[in-house]
């Protein structure tokens, strides 16, 4: 299987990253900033592993991500969504950069991955938003956080 996983430098993408690596044929490209944890994977997994060094609070960044999977992978089975992260702070204590990138890294990324990388999905391919339970409960604390997935 071909899969693209973004958020794959810690905690849940990392963890999928080890999982999808340890089956045999599988190709992962996986997507994060931390440069030394991609790093690590690759020595890790060798060629089952394909690091992707990309800001998805960019516009930049998912073209960028977009041109390597075409380029890397070809055709792609599996596009799981899961970068994301949150702010404990009020909403009017949020600076904009931060409302920004939280919305792009969050929400429109996501849609935009899926958006530009459809074509390059053959029928029965699958992709996942990895979300949060703030979609059933007010999160007080992660207020931005939780509503970016309503
Ligand atoms: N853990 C939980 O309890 C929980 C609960 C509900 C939902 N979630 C959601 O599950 C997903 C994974 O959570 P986690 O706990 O595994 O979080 P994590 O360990 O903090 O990992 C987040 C990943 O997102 C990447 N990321 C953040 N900002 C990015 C950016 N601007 N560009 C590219 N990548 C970026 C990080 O990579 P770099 O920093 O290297 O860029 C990292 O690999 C997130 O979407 C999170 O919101 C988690």
């Amino acid at each position: 299987m071909k899969a693209l996983v973004t958020g794959a430098s810690s905690g849940i993408g990392r963890e999928l990253v080890k999982l999808l690596c340890s089956e045999k044929d599988n190709r992962v490209m996986g997507v994060a900033r931390n440069e030394k944890a991609l790093i690590e994977l690759r020595e890790n997994f060798k060629e089952c592993f394909i690091p992707v060094q990309a800001d998805l609070s960019t516009k930049s960044g998912v073209d960028l991500v977009v041109k390597e999977a075409v380029e890397k992978l070809g055709e792609i089975e599996l596009l799981v969504n899961n970068a994301g992260f949150g702010l404990y702070k009020r909403i009017l204590d949020h600076t904009d950069e931060e409302l920004v990138s939280m919305t792009m890294v969050n929400f429109i990324s996501p849609i935009l991955l899926t958006k530009k990388l459809v074509d390059a999905m053959k029928p029965g391919s699958t992709v996942v938003y990895v979300i949060t339970a703030g979609v059933y409960v007010i999160l007080d604390d992660l207020p931005i956080y939780g509503l970016l997935y309503f």
